[in-house]
């Protein structure tokens, strides 16, 4: 993968891009970089393939506005750097939160988007309150004390018991994220407004990936929106928490490769 840069608001923002063909854009969630999709690069070879490190994270330095549409700005400034007018977007959790202001604002951009654990709804009371938590304990004990708390329970039981290496690895490309940065994605994530009516309002397909074990985007709430799209692809990994792109690699490279051909191919009208 060819390395790229470019100038947000002055600051360096990082992304990879190789292949030719439809354009896909794997968005990264909250505590990742843009390594967290490795294991889907070779099954996505067919494509223009886009991963970016989002600013804060990765080698990607923080921009002014760290909101959700502020997020998508630098996405949609990578597209104008690349000189791209459609994309299939898929977005991890924060991801996803991203690639939703994204296509509230440049709906006409997407031929196809995608939810990996991710939601429409805005923060709940609860989750508003564990986020608020989350900050105080940053600012207590710093990010990395609060990534070795929070990573694992990203992860199914299974993945926990049988393959914790997975969760090695992932605190070990987190250990570089700064305090900055988790604080402000958590600030903007509680921020977020509810996006049902990009949903409701969506003329592409809309892909929901949900983890059974999922703890963070419960299975549950990524299941009361799956009707809200004219089109929706469904799928539920039996074996993975909020991680499926590394706990179950094979099956998530299957769905995002029939998902990305049937937006390719207007499968759907
Ligand atoms: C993520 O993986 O991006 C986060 O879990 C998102 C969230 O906390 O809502």
């Amino acid at each position: 993968m060819l390395q790229q840069q470019i100038k947000v608001d002055g600051k360096n923002i990082f992304y990879t891009i190789e292949g030719t063909g439809e354009t896909v854009i794997l968005l990264h969630g909250f505590g990742e970089d843009c390594n967290i999709w490795k294991n889907q690069i070779p099954s996505l070879t067919s494509y223009n393939l886009i991963v970016p490190d989002l600013p804060g994270s990765g080698s990607s330095e923080m921009i002014t506005d760290m909101t959700m549409e502020g997020l998508a700005e630098a996405v949609k400034a990578i597209l104008d750097k690349e000189k791209i007018e459609k994309c299939i977007l898929i977005g991890h959790s924060m991801g996803g939160y991203i690639a939703l202001a994204f296509a509230e604002k440049y709906a006409p951009m997407l031929s196809g988007l995608g939810l990996f654990h991710s939601t429409a709804f805005a923060d709940g009371e609860e989750k508003i309150n564990t986020r608020k938590k989350g900050i105080q304990f940053m600012k207590d004990n710093g990010a990395l004390t609060f990534l070795k708390n929070m990573i694992p329970g990203l992860y199914a039981e299974e993945s926990k018991k049988n393959n914790f290496k997975l969760i090695e690895q992932h605190l070990e490309s987190a250990k570089s994220l700064s305090k900055a940065a988790l604080i402000a994605y958590y600030e903007s994530m509680i921020r977020r407004p509810d996006r049902t009516n990009v949903l409701k309002t969506s003329s592409v397909p809309v892909l929901f990936i949900a983890g059974k074990d999922d703890a963070a985007v419960p299975l549950e709430d990524i299941l009361t929106q799956t009707h809200l799209p004219d089109v929706s692809f469904i799928y539920i990994l039996e074996h993975s928490g909020h991680m499926g792109m590394v706990e179950e690699v094979e099956k998530a490279n299957e769905i995002l490769v029939t998902f990305i051909a049937a937006c390719e191919n207007q499968l759907f009208t």
